[in-house]
């Protein structure tokens, strides 16, 4: 049976890259975006009854509804979600306004979060669904500069993993995916937000900017075949609940997740020394 898709941030990169890979497997796409004219754009070259669009910009909770329900109108049910919707702050954490630090939190974390509480109604109705997190390398690992933008994936990432054991038990299904770098808008100098404070003993060392930039463009990854990745996932049974995307993310994630587990084995035993707890304490 065909799919209902919504998508967040659906105007360019991994969700027009998804949102594509659903239409050419056959299924039905809601494509998501604050700037509906832009999205219209990115599908200029693709005619079909099987998609609609629908304005939401993610960090406006009064707008999750409202996309939802349009959605349910349009194709009657969701079946996936894909929380893509993205931007990247960077710089020393100590540079950082604390104001774009609450904005990046109000992107990447609130605009997962709203979706979610929009769109989980109607799937527990339905007693299936399948909610498709975009976290990033950065959300399993410290990275220089990364310290907002990977607080924000970091904390989609636990978010994902206890919700899914909330709602496994209506049949529905969260995944996490963990991108390397691919080939999209989002390291366009233009769409990052950069540390603004000056802080002198930050200076040798170069700007972020100078530090990110020349990946624009350059990236590995290639988000039409991420797209045709995660609509190989949303068609199992079990699905990975956390997917790493990409041969870079791969050689990155893979060595940090084997020297936690080699340090929690190292520590073990230091770990069990505090069990016992006495009832003063
Ligand atoms: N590309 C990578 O290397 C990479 C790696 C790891 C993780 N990711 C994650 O992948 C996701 C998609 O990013 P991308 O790489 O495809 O970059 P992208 O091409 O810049 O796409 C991001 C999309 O998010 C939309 N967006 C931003 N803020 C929004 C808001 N408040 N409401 C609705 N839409 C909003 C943007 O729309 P506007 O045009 O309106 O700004 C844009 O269409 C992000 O969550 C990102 O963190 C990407």
């Amino acid at each position: 049976m065909s799919k209902v898709w919504f998508i967040t941030g659906a105007g360019s990169g991994i969700g027009a890259g998804t949102a594509k890979a659903a239409l050419r497997a056959g299924d039905c796409v809601v494509a998501t975006g604050r700037n509906l004219g832009k999205v219209r754009d990115a599908y200029r070259d693709v005619a079909s009854e099987r998609l609609a669009f629908v304005q939401l910009d993610v960090a406006d909770e009064a707008q999750a509804n409202p996309a939802v329900e349009e959605a349910v109108r349009r194709f009657g049910r969701i079946d996936v979600l894909v929380n893509n919707a993205g931007y990247s702050l960077l710089g020393n954490f100590e540079q950082l306004a604390t104001a774009d630090i609450e904005r990046q939190f109000a992107t990447n974390f609130w605009g997962v979060v709203y979706p979610m509480r929009a769109v989980l109604p109607v799937m527990r109705k339905q007693r299936s669904g399948h909610i498709i997190n975009i976290s990033s390398v950065a959300g399993v690992v410290g990275l220089k500069h990364c310290a907002a933008y990977g607080a924000s994936k970091f904390a989609v990432e636990g978010l994902s993993l206890s919700v899914a054991t909330e709602v496994e038990q209506f049949g529905i299904k969260v995944s996490v995916v963990e991108p390397g770098f691919f080939r999209t808008d989002l390291l366009d100098p233009r769409n990052v937000s950069w540390a603004t404070n000056a802080i002198e003993d930050y200076a040798a060392e170069g700007s972020s900017e100078a530090m990110w930039s020349p990946y624009h463009g350059t990236q590995p990854g290639d988000p039409g075949k991420l797209g045709d990745a995660l609509v190989t996932i949303a068609a199992m049974e079990s699905p990975p609940k956390l997917f790493v995307a990409g041969s870079d993310a791969l050689s990155v994630i893979t060595p940090v997740v084997e020297a936690r587990l080699q340090s929690t084995r190292a520590h073990e035993g230091l770990s069990r020394s505090t069990d016992g707890a006495s009832i003063e304490a």
